[in-house]
């Protein structure tokens, strides 16, 4: 029997979903290849989470995610929680905190998740081939074949966890949804999520703040997120303009409350206060100084508040707590975090993560159009998904 025919399964990309794909199915006694054209497997873990892999989240939900069936997560999800990933981090070791809303790091390094990852896959088995170009896929006769290297590998199980096209300098690809397409599966439009959002216009005065951070509540539509905003010299970043950019889209407008934490009438109490105060001085009470400046001057508060009716202080807070930036676009796939959208989840079992049409094609983590929200969801979306299919194939 040649080389070719002695696997049981072939899962394309070792990153995160691809590498617990492989492990899971490999300690169930499958035969595994996987295969993967970076040199190195989990290139995105160690990059992330500053170099410590926010690996999980402890509110994982399926309300975390972003979906055209946001019901297709919850099996996945319900079935591998983070308590199991924190309960193999434990096995492993390797020791990690919990930052804030729920996030969970490591106290070393993301290398840690990598190795851990590597080890489970050695003990499964799995044989990995790295550093090597897909050149081609089919099927044929209840067989997909890879072509690798001028080599065909074969086997009646196919992965797709070649993640989406999100920093392509890190390798990574639209492959997943070519394949995927070949086979008659639908993508939804993938855009760049978790990304930077630029700014021009009127709004571009903003980049002079470049390197300014404020705690804001920022909506789009009918979501909401309140955390950090980053000024940049493009526009606007910081968790709180990342978590709303996966559900942005052009020319909506955003509005920013520069004072979630400030109750209402504020400024007039302060006038009564200190009437003597400047505007921006009291702004700087509750906001960084050089926003205080460029918002104080923006409103034309100028002089003592002493000197502001109250009519105009009530319509500049009114203003500070309701800030109208549009966006004309991202920094795109360059620097978003993730992709959102890609393969459809209507044509995969959100049990198995098998194509509903065809047999065998499996399809995980990124590539699948499942897009967590920061904070480690995305990595749990890749466990579990991996998982889910790990143990159905
Ligand atoms: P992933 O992208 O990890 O793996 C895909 C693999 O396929 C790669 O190894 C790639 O080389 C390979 N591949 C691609 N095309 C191929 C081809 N044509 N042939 C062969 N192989 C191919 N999430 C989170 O939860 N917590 C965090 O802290 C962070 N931090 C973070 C920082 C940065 C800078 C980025 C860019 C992203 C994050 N993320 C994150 C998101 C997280 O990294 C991402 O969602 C998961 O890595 C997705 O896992 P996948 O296995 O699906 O794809």
């Amino acid at each position: 029997m040649s080389e070719t025919s002695a696997f049981d399964v072939i899962v394309l990309g070792a990153g995160a979903a691809g590498m617990m794909c492989a492990a899971t199915a490999g300690a169930r006694g499958l035969r595994v290849l996987l295969i993967d054209h970076a040199p190195e497997p989990g290139r995105k873990i160690l990059i992330s989470g500053g170099g410590r892999c926010n690996f999980t989240n402890l509110h994982t939900g399926p309300d975390r995610y972003l979906s055209a069936n946001p019901h297709f997560a919850k099996s996945a999800l319900g079935r591998y929680t983070p308590e199991d990933f924190l309960a193999l981090v434990g096995q492993h070791g390797i020791a990690w905190h919990e930052k804030t809303l729920g996030q969970l790091f490591c106290d070393g390094s993301a290398r840690q998740i990598v190795a851990m990852l590597v080890a489970e896959c050695d003990a499964a088995r799995v044989k990995m081939l790295l550093g090597h170009p897909v050149a081609e896929v089919d099927h044929a006769d209840g067989a997909f074949r890879v072509k690798v290297d001028g080599r065909d590998w074969s086997a009646p199980s196919l992965v797709l966890a070649t993640g989406g096209p999100s920093i392509p300098k890190l390798g990574a690809t639209g492959f997943a949804y070519d394949v995927a397409r070949r086979f008659g599966l639908s993508i939804v439009q993938p855009r760049p999520a978790l990304v930077p959002l630029t700014l021009g216009g009127e709004d571009a005065l903003f980049q002079s703040l470049s390197g300014v951070s404020a705690q804001v509540e920022v909506s789009c539509k009918k979501t909401q997120f309140r955390e950090a905003a980053l000024f940049t010299h493009r526009g606007l970043s910081g968790p709180a303009m990342l978590q709303i950019s996966s559900y942005w889209q052009h020319r909506d407008p955003l509005s920013v409350n520069f004072l979630p934490e400030i109750e209402p009438e504020w400024l007039l109490r302060q006038k009564q206060a200190q009437p003597r105060t400047t505007a921006r001085r009291s702004l700087a009470a509750a906001l960084p100084a050089r926003l205080a400046e460029v918002l104080s001057e923006r409103l034309s508060l100028e002089g003592d508040l002493g000197n502001i009716p109250d009519k105009a202080l009530r319509a500049a807070q009114a203003r500070l707590t309701a800030w109208i930036f549009t966006p004309n676009g991202t920094e795109g796939f360059a620097k978003a975090e993730v992709t959102a959208g890609g393969i459809a989840t209507k044509d995969l079992s959100s049990r198995t993560m098998m194509a509903s049409r065809v047999p065998g094609l499996h399809a995980i983590g990124e590539a699948v159009d499942v897009t967590g929200w920061l904070g480690g969801y995305n990595f749990q979306w890749a466990w579990a998904s991996g998982w889910a299919a790990g143990q159905a194939l």
